[in-house]
């Protein structure tokens, strides 16, 4: 199945060559062909160029692009999508007045999220979740991290996961599941930790190996959750299981959990609301992406992770949802974006290449998706006729998106957002 787009008014994200991820300086170009056209092949990004250059040859189906831009889908590479659910209630108190920890502290945020996925079945719990995935796939998104987190059982995390997998099963989006078993303490190991680390570590992490459940491990290292030492423990239990690690750290407090993160060569290091000069210079030179939340900060009203100064430090940065339900209710990638050059100001070429191509590396797909690249599946967003595509930040809250395509097929579930 050949598929020619024609008169595209502009191809963005392209790279002829493979790369990794683009940092500092680099963030603010997005190489891009005016009046394009783009060949996919059996799902693959076979050929694109510009059009006078546009071959000849037979194929399929041609589509006419003409006032339209295509980029690459993108790459969320944090969230929480399977949960059961909704904290809406909680929403309403912090309006009132209370805040996430006071919340958190009266036996509701993710312990609130556990009861409530303990209590439903798998099957329940994977209808709830396809939902949302079949959103954020409308919505552009063509690569997402799913973490565990809100079982905090060895039942509950072991059927979060195998929903994880199912999803992965059935739908074309790439999926990376990410074990997130200290994500909180429950009530129960209240007075021994330790007992709950090790149930982590010797009951949960052997089946996770034996059904290939997780690619990563992650913890709440954070002031009331999970220790720099304890997040250690975590980390270095993985490695034997061949967990990599990919961290939540500096979301309200900054502890020492980047430089863990970096000394473990964690694959990300994610949320940074906090983030000190010694945060910043530890990152330098290294392979750890740091990813930034800022549809987190927007929910709970806490600081937006510092884009600029890191960026300018000549540090490199991805951009994800944070998808869950009582920091984050929503899986706008758009919106991320938009709120990136809004609020961080970061530039929509920096915030473009923070949602693409470092996404991808952020969840080891940077040789599979995340750019306009030959050989690469072709996840692709055909956007409305806009002018450019500053305009996709510019525009927040409408969604300039005409068509997804993933692995070169149109996304469509039969019904509307
Ligand atoms: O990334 N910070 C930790 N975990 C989630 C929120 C968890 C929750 O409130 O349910 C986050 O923000
Ligand atoms: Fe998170």
């Amino acid at each position: 199945m050949t598929i020619l787009f024609k008169n595209i008014k502009e191809l963005i994200q392209v790279r002829t060559e493979q790369i990794s991820f683009v940092s500092g300086k680099e963030m603010n170009v997005l190489p891009t062909i005016k009046n394009a056209y783009l060949i996919i092949e059996n799902g693959f990004i076979a050929d694109f160029g510009a059009m006078d250059n546009c071959p000849n040859s037979k194929v399929d189906e041609a589509i006419d692009a003409t006032g339209k831009m295509i980029l690459p889908s993108w790459c969320d590479s944090h969230t929480h999508i399977v949960y059961a659910g909704n904290r809406e209630g909680e929403f309403v108190d912090r309006i009132n007045g209370m805040s996430y920890e006071e919340i958190a502290n009266r036996g509701g945020g993710i312990l609130n999220s556990a009861k409530k996925l303990q209590d439903i079945s798998e099957d329940e719990l994977y209808a709830q979740s396809k939902i949302r995935l079949e959103e954020v796939m409308l919505l552009g998104t063509g690569a997402v991290e799913i973490k565990s987190g809100y079982g905090l059982t060895v039942d509950a995390e072991l059927k979060m996961l195998r929903v994880i997998k199912r999803l992965k099963e059935n739908y074309p989006i790439e999926i990376k599941a990410t074990f997130l078993g200290a994500h909180a303490l429950p009530k129960e190991y209240k007075n021994n930790k330790q007992a709950y680390l090790e149930l982590l570590v010797d009951k949960i992490m052997p089946k996770i190996a034996e059904e290939k459940l997780a690619e990563y491990v992650d913890v709440f290292c954070e002031t009331g959750y999970f220790s720099v030492d304890e997040t250690e423990f975590i980390l270095k239990a993985g490695k034997k299981y061949g967990l990599i690690p990919k961290i939540h750290v500096n979301q309200f407090t900054a502890i020492g959990g980047v430089q863990i993160g970096v000394k473990h060569n964690a694959l990300s290091v994610d949320h940074l609301e906090e983030m000190r000069d010694e945060d910043i210079e530890i990152l330098k030179n290294t392979t750890t992406m740091p990813v930034a939340l800022p549809s987190c900060s927007y929910f709970l009203s806490i600081p937006y992770t510092p884009a600029r100064k890191m960026i300018d430090a000549g540090l490199p940065l991805a951009l994800a949802t944070d998808y869950n339900p009582g920091s984050t209710p929503s899986g706008n990638m758009n919106f991320v974006v938009s709120t990136a050059c809004i609020k961080m100001k970061m530039t929509p070429e920096e915030a473009i290449n923070a949602a693409t191509i470092n996404g991808a590396y952020a969840m080891g797909l940077e040789n599979k998706t995340g750019s306009i690249t030959v050989g690469k599946q072709a996840n692709l967003l055909l956007s409305k006729p806009i002018n450019s595509y500053g305009f996709l930040p510019y525009s927040f809250g409408t969604n300039q998106i005409e068509k997804v395509y993933l692995k070169g097929k149109e996304v469509n579930f039969n019904r509307e957002l």
